[in-house]
């Protein structure tokens, strides 16, 4: 009985598998399911009872023997494999190139506005997409019947006359003012929604920049002067000129174009061959949208502007047609990977 046991552990200490399909087979005989040491350990039953203890710890070291070893081997066999590995790869071999994408031109043109009212103190805000009608009409003075609440112009939500996707981003204004207490200084980018037509030069969707600068003894001044600096920073011109307009939250109310001139065609169709890029809209805040927010129009006054971001994009980026920007095509987005 023990020279069976110690034949098997010669055999396992002279066992001496080349390839890993032969490890597997030195497994499957010493340590798998239906190994040969297992039988013997069955065998004590025919060992004398005081030999019953020896024999029992030598079939024990044959299944320990063989557990090491095949560590042993395993490792051997496994690094020998790595070696052979490296020494078939090819360090020299050019990497696989990573595909950058790249930022899009109304992400980058909205970067370029908020940088330089940020310089001159303006803080960034953001408001909801899915907006009140108080916030979006009624606060901003827009009374029951004006035509910008037409079914037409706005997108309601759903069986609900109180829920909409914003028009303009002039709620956040609304927002603001009824949060905190002047001074005010913020702008307010974002995504909003109109039920027009959709054609080269306008969509259902696009982007626009709000911005509210509520203080003591705020006047029209202050604000030609911003919008002026924001023209230099943006187009490298000051020249602007402002167009008398309306807007029921703000009184008086004004357009402000910026002078592209017609020197090429890309500027002559942009400006409908005027020279002049209408970008804005803006005006002094009405002291009803002030009461509607709970600041003292006796104390306080302010500023707005709201402009529109897919044009300054066309004007920047020679983009003819406004669908562009919404279609997600790459040949066309790949055509600004080194646009920052
Ligand atoms: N909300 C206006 C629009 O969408 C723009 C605007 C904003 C005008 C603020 C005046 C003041 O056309």
């Amino acid at each position: 009985m023990f020279a069976k046991v110690n034949q098997v552990i010669e055999e396992i200490g002279a066992a001496d598998p080349k390839s890993m399909e032969e490890l597997e087979l030195f497994r499957i005989k010493y340590l798998g399911s239906k190994n040969t040491i297992k039988p013997l350990f069955g065998e004590i039953r025919n060992v004398p009872n005081e030999q019953k203890k020896e024999y029992g710890q030598l079939v024990n070291q044959a299944k320990i023997t063989a557990e090491n070893k095949f560590a042993e081997l395993k490792e051997t066999l496994e690094s020998a494999a790595d070696e052979a590995s490296a020494q078939t790869l090819d360090l020299t071999m050019p990497g696989e190139p990573v595909a950058l994408g790249s930022r899009h031109p109304i992400a980058t043109t909205l970067n370029r506005i908020v940088t330089i009212f940020q310089r001159m103190g303006f803080a960034v805000v953001e408001g909801p997409e899915i907006e009140d009608d108080w916030h979006n009409f009624t606060a901003m003075n827009t009374p029951e019947d004006h035509p910008a609440r037409d079914m037409q112009d706005t997108f309601y939500l759903k069986n609900n006359t109180e829920l909409l996707l914003r028009t303009h981003t002039s709620p956040v204004q609304a927002r603001v003012m009824e949060t905190q207490k002047p001074p005010i200084r913020i702008i307010a980018p974002g995504r909003v929604y109109r039920n027009e037509t959709i054609s080269a030069r306008s969509h259902a969707q696009f982007h626009q920049v709000e911005g509210l600068y509520v203080d003591e003894g705020v006047s029209f001044a202050d604000m030609k002067q911003t919008l002026m600096y924001f023209a230099q920073e943006m187009f490298g011109t000051p020249k602007i000129r402002l167009r008398p307009s309306y807007f029921p939250f703000t009184e008086p109310s004004a357009e402000m174009d910026v002078w592209i001139g017609m020197d090429n065609e890309k500027n002559y169709r942009l400006s409908k061959g005027t020279g002049w890029l209408e970008i804005l809209g803006c005006g002094m805040v009405d002291p009803n949208v002030l009461t509607n927010c709970g600041i003292d129009p006796e104390k306080y006054s302010g500023f707005a502007f709201g402009m529109g971001i897919e044009r300054q994009a066309m004007r920047l980026y020679d983009i003819h047609d406004i669908r562009l920007f919404f279609e997600n095509d790459v040949r066309f987005l790949k055509q600004f990977s080194s646009v920052i």
